[in-house]
């Protein structure tokens, strides 16, 4: 299994480009199985994510058609899908649970083909992570869910049928999932307490242009008039409000400078004020976000988890690296997710300070150095905030479980060794 080996000190000073959002490119994909017309995706990241969800839409028959290509200036990659000979219906545990965001095949097949089996994702490494409310909502919609064997088994002779949905917490998964299985559906949808986050306001672009009826875009309400088919469409992908704000930290935390180019800053503002408040300088300019870091003093700050527009939960690791470093204390409250402060006791082994307090808060106060170690994390980005300690530490850190990082980062290596930082890949047969 690969590793990365960082040595801490160097000041980081460039230009990074920012991806598309993994979390937006997995349901624009499965958007693409709604129509037997092409579907062309712009700027999807090159992730592993991204390669598991299109051997497991390959599997079931779709089309997939890869280009080199250039956007907003940078190479990037381009993806045809084309759905015209769906032949399987169900998802195999062996593809989900490697990526559990496979459940984004339930609402487009239901829709579609009125028929769905689908392997349950079981727990994950971030808190229990249940579906309960994507399956209730679409047995809302006349589905018949019956769950045999670890699998859901989701029939819908008739077609789904619009309806009204309160969801119990605005989780994202279940706003996309229910916005492309109500595109499909007989009569209106209304979902209220939609999830609001950028990647599914993009996700609403699409199948608008798919032909789509959608009415509340960037609300929690969400308006679908079905309609009897949708067409094809072309698209390009949100830029990564999560990679950005990563990059941002790398910045901060080795006291450089990095302007983030094709980043978002309305999709940042939590994060971008957070910054501000510890003492980072932030400057939006036309097409990019300047990150400068150079000698300003960090200051510790409290950050609350919340839904979108809220600060993202999945910065939360990130800026706690950012704190162990910053002068005082800093509180963290994680409010979605149960279990995540599992980067904690992997960044105290590299000296920092930090207490959890229950299940959802941490009191971290900021050291003068933290020192390399070996460190392994169990998530996406746990495992980012432990490269961000490392590129501060003294000495030599080596980051195992690397296949999280490809999960959710494009080109980490190359993107930050272009700013200054000495890393690099180890491999290691497997
Ligand atoms: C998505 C993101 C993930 C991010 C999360 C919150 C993807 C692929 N992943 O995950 O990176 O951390 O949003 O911003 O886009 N819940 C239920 N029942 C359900 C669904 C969710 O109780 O049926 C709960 C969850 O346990 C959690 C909260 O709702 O406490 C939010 O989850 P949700 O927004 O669904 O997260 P994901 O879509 O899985």
């Amino acid at each position: 299994m690969d590793k990365i080996k960082i040595v801490g000190g160097n000041v980081l000073n460039g230009k990074i480009n920012i991806s598309g959002a993994k979390n937006a490119a997995l349901p624009l994909v499965c958007a693409s199985l709604l129509t037997a017309d092409e579907v062309t995706l712009k700027n999807v990241p090159n992730l592993s994510d991204i390669t598991f969800l299109n051997s497991l839409l390959q599997f079931m028959g779709l089309k997939v058609e890869k280009k080199e290509d250039i956007y907003n200036g940078y190479p990037a990659t381009t993806y045809v899908y084309k759905a015209n000979e769906i032949k399987e219906l169900i998802a195999p545990y062996d593809f989900v649970r490697k990526m559990r965001a496979s459940y984004y095949v339930l609402g487009p097949l239901l829709a579609r083909f009125k028929h769905v089996e689908f392997s349950l994702p079981g727990g994950c490494a971030i808190g229990a992570r249940p579906i309960d409310i994507h399956l209730s909502s679409l047995e809302q919609m006349g589905a018949n869910i019956e769950i045999k064997n670890g699998y859901v088994i989701a029939d819908a002779p008739d077609g789904l049928k619009g309806a009204h949905i309160i969801f119990s917490k605005a989780s994202v998964g279940a706003t996309c999932n229910i916005l492309m299985a109500a595109t499909l559906a007989h009569g209106t949808t209304k979902i209220e307490n939609a999830a609001k986050e950028p990647e599914i306001t993009d996700l609403i672009d699409l199948l608008n242009k798919m032909g789509a009826k959608i009415q509340g875009r960037g609300t929690s309400i969400l308006t679908i008039e079905g309609v009897k088919e949708l067409n094809g469409a072309v698209h390009g992908v949100v830029a990564d409000r999560i990679e950005a704000g990563s990059y941002a930290i790398a910045a901060a935390i080795t006291k450089g400078r990095i302007e983030l180019i094709n980043a978002n800053p309305e999709h940042l503002q939590q994060p971008l004020r957070v910054l501000e408040k510890m003492g980072v300088g932030v400057e939006i300019l036309d097409n990019s976000i300047v990150i400068d870091g150079r000698g300003k003093t960090i200051i510790g700050e409290d950050v609350y988890t919340d839904y979108y527009p809220g600060f993202p939960t999945d910065l939360q690791a990130q800026f706690m690296a950012l704190m162990t470093v910053a002068e005082g204390a800093s509180l963290v409250t994680e409010s979605i997710w149960e279990n995540r402060f599992m980067h904690v006791p992997e960044l105290c082994r590299m000296g920092a300070n930090i207490n959890i307090h229950g299940r959802a808060s941490a009191i971290v106060r900021g050291v003068e150095k933290l020192s390399g170690a070996p460190v392994m994390a169990t998530d996406l980005r746990a495992s980012f905030a432990l490269i961000l300690a490392g590129l501060v530490a003294d000495g030599e850190t080596i980051v195992n479980r690397v296949y999280h990082l490809d999960r959710g980062y494009e080109k980490l290596e190359e993107k930050l060794k272009a700013v200054g930082a000495n890393i690099e890949r180890i491999k290691e047969a497997d």
